[in-house]
Parts: structure tokens; sequence; C-alpha cells
């Protein structure tokens, strides 16, 4: 008989139910919140109920029973976009930007990208995993479920396959799911030639993963200095051509056309989008191209700007927010204060935030028939939250209000 657990005593429980598709302008403040006498029932690893415990308590007959004492009962965060494999911060980066130099220029001094590729580099395999493994329970422990995770630190082919090999393995192990994505152009290797290393990506590194079927995804870092809106496009298309569905870093420090590109090309996601313009919007939203906004990297790199959130959702983009967890302008992991950051400075609201860090998350990755709420049939993947009322999630920010994540039906985090 398959395993039963029946979660009971909550003050609300956020199922996220609605359409099956990701979540667009006012449908993205609907969270479906179930009052304190409402009950999540589990079976086999999915969500076999949700709903008022007078109606599923039948169902649940032989059912382990979890009692929580109130607190908020929500799907776990899947956070969509981040770069977590890498050896070590950066911490000169971080020091010389408090000096007031911007992502550029800090840059240009330390190397950015390139100092972490050579941590990357020198890095054994198991090392790596070792880090990776234990960045994996620091998202678990925030309540993240699933993640988002591309490479980008080898820019060779032999360093950009062994950290897709460690996404693999570390995401096989579990229980954090790690989706992978192939960003071998986050930058051009140190000493690269341009038109070589385009040429490497889509004739020797693209062919490689996708034979190992190491990612879902493509990506590329299209920004002056990194990759054009041609160079994005060319690569983009081999990786489609080869079976890697598009997403691309877009509009984060300049506005290139990256979105407009997304959007032609239909692809998933388009991420950052800081400069985006109004009908770079529209193009998006006419394309169903998700719009990945990561805030804490505007919050980390300075600068006073954000993303264009109350935009994206007024032009019908389905918008997601993503930690960005990466060394260079997001160490961070807490998907709530990344919601915190979204409301406070973007004027998203708390459930449009709980919206795009769950379910529009999930369908950004393909993966939304099977996560992001808690509908039954879907994998039971839940965080539950120290608070009485969700709005309290971005509200006490700065603290990690997760008291247990389940991953597919099983406690995988308990706060001691
Ligand atoms: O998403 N934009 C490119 N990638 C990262 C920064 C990477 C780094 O500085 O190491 C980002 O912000
Ligand atoms: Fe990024």
């Amino acid at each position: 008989m398959k395993e039963k657990l029946l979660i009971v005593g909550a003050s609300q429980i956020l199922t996220l139910k609605g359409p099956g598709r990701a979540r667009r302008g006012p449908e993205m403040r609907r969270l479906s919140v179930l009052g304190p006498n409402a009950a999540v029932l589990i079976e086999g690893g999915l969500i076999a109920a949700a709903g008022a415990y007078r109606q599923i308590r039948r169902m649940a007959r032989g059912a382990r029973v979890l009692e929580l004492e109130g607190g908020v009962l929500m799907p776990g965060f899947v956070d969509a976009h981040t770069h977590p494999v890498f050896a070590g911060p950066r911490l000169r980066d971080f020091s010389l930007r408090t000096s007031g130099l911007g992502y550029r220029a800090v840059s240009r001094r330390t190397g950015g990208i390139w100092s972490t590729v050579g941590g990357v580099r020198r890095a054994g395999e198991g090392r790596l995993a070792q880090l990776l493994g234990r960045r994996a329970l620091r998202f678990l422990k925030a309540g993240t479920t699933t993640i988002e995770a591309k490479s980008g630190y080898g820019l060779d082919l032999k360093n950009e396959i062994k950290i897709l090999e460690v996404i693999g393995r570390v995401g096989r192990r579990g229980p954090l799911e790690i989706i992978p994505t192939f960003l071998g152009a986050h930058a051009l290797p140190p000493g690269g030639n341009r038109r070589e290393y385009v040429r490497l990506l889509i004739e020797k590194m693209i062919p490689a993963v996708c034979g190992k079927k190491l990612a879902r995804f493509i990506d590329v870092f299209c920004e002056r200095g990194y990759f054009s809106v041609k160079e994005s496009e060319k690569i983009l298309r081999a990786g489609l051509a080869a079976g890697l569905a598009p997403r691309l870093h877009a509009e984060q420090l300049s506005r290139l056309g990256g979105a407009r590109l997304a959007a032609k090309l239909g692809a998933a996601s388009a991420d950052h989008l800081d400069h985006a313009a109004p009908g770079d919007m529209a193009a998006l939203s006419r394309a169903g191209t998700a719009a990945i906004l990561a805030p804490a990297s505007n919050y980390f790199l300075g600068g006073g700007k954000w993303p264009p959130a109350r935009g994206l959702i007024a032009a019908g983009v389905p918008v997601c927010l993503a930690s960005d967890f990466n060394p260079g302008s997001a160490p961070v992991w807490n998907m709530q204060f990344v919601m915190s950051v979204a409301c406070t400075q973007m004027r998203m609201s708390p459930e449009e935030a709980v919206t795009a860090a769950t379910v529009n998350g999930a369908y950004s990755l393909g993966e939304g028939r099977r996560l992001g709420s808690l509908e039954p049939g879907k994998q039971a993947d839940l965080a539950h939250m120290d608070v009485d009322d969700y709005r309290e999630i971005p509200y006490y920010f700065g603290v990690n209000h997760c008291r247990m994540t389940i991953k597919k039906g099983k406690i995988v985090y308990r706060k001691k």
C-alpha cells in the first residue's frame, strides 16, 4: 500500500490552485488560501487532496498524521535561475564594490566571472559535488525544493561537462531537485577568441552536452562585452536544433535586444530584464516567454535600479522570481529574501511574489504540471513557514522562516 501522510493544523495553506499554465496579470494575485481547518493529504509522494479537513478525512483513513500547530504551509519554492557550481566566494569583488564600483568595473579589476572560472577549473569533480551538496542543503532549509542550475564557470569543453556532471550527480542523489542548463556562453574564456569560442560552443560543446544528456536548457549571457544578440541567436538556435530549450540573460546591464530575441525564439524564459522597454514586454507576452526576475542581484550590486515587475505583469508576461544564486552578483539562496525585495523595491504584492516564486517558476522550467502548487496529482513538495499569515514571509525580512521542508512526500528538513 502507498504510504499516506495527512498534514493538519496549519493556520493557512496556500494551494496555488489555478489554471494548468503559468499565471499572468491578475491571476498572479490568487493564491487559493485554505483556512485553519484544512489539511493536505499526501499519498505515495504525491498530493492526493488539499481542502477542508472534514472533506478529506475519509480519504485519509490509515494515514500518518502530522500536526503542525500553526504556521503557513505552501508549495516549496521553485528557483528557476541559479549558478550554484563554483569553488569559493568573490570577496575581493565585494570589498571593491563597497567603494562604489559597478559590476563591470569590478570585473575589469578582479577578472569577475574569470576568477570563478579559475577556481572551478582547479577543483576536482568530487570537491565541486561536495560544495554543491552543502549548498543544496541550504536551499532546502530555506524552503526551496527545486532549482534550475546553470553551468558557465568552466568555459571549455572539459570543465563545462565537469560542472554539468556535478549537477547531475547531486541532483540524482536528491532530495533537492536540480534542473540543468548549459551556459557555456557565460563569458569568453580567458584569452579566448570570440569567433573560435562561438564555433567551439556550437560544434563541440553543444553536441557533447546533448550526447551525454547533461542539460535540458541552454542559456547565453547576452550583454555588451559578453555575447551579442547575433551570437546569442546562433548559439541558442544550435542548442534548439540539438534539443535544448532556450533561456536567456537579457537586458541585465544594458538594453541590447535579448528580450526580443528570446521572444522570437519562443524561449522558455528571458531573465533579469532590468532594462527592458515596453515593446520588449509586449513581445515576451505574445511569445508566452516567462520573465525571470532576480532582484537579489540588484540589491547586491547596488545601483538603485530594479527589474520592471509592474510593467511586465501589466503586459501579461508570466513573471517568476529567482535567487540567481552565484558568487559574483547574488550570493543568496533564500527565496524569502528575494520575495521581500520584490515587494519593497519592485512593488509586487505578496501574493504575486508567492506565485512568482513557486508555480510560475515551475512552468518556466516546463515542470508546471508536476511542481509548484498543492493540487491533486502533483508532487508533494512543501515548505512550512513559521508565520501565521503568508504576508509575514516578505514582511519580516532577513530571516529564515522555514520550519520544515517536504520533498516527494518525505520530510527532508526540520528545524530543531
Ligand atoms: O546572473 N549575468 C551573468 N551571470 C551572473 C553573474 C555571474 C558572475 O558574476 O559570476 C548573473 O548576474
Ligand atoms: Fe544569472
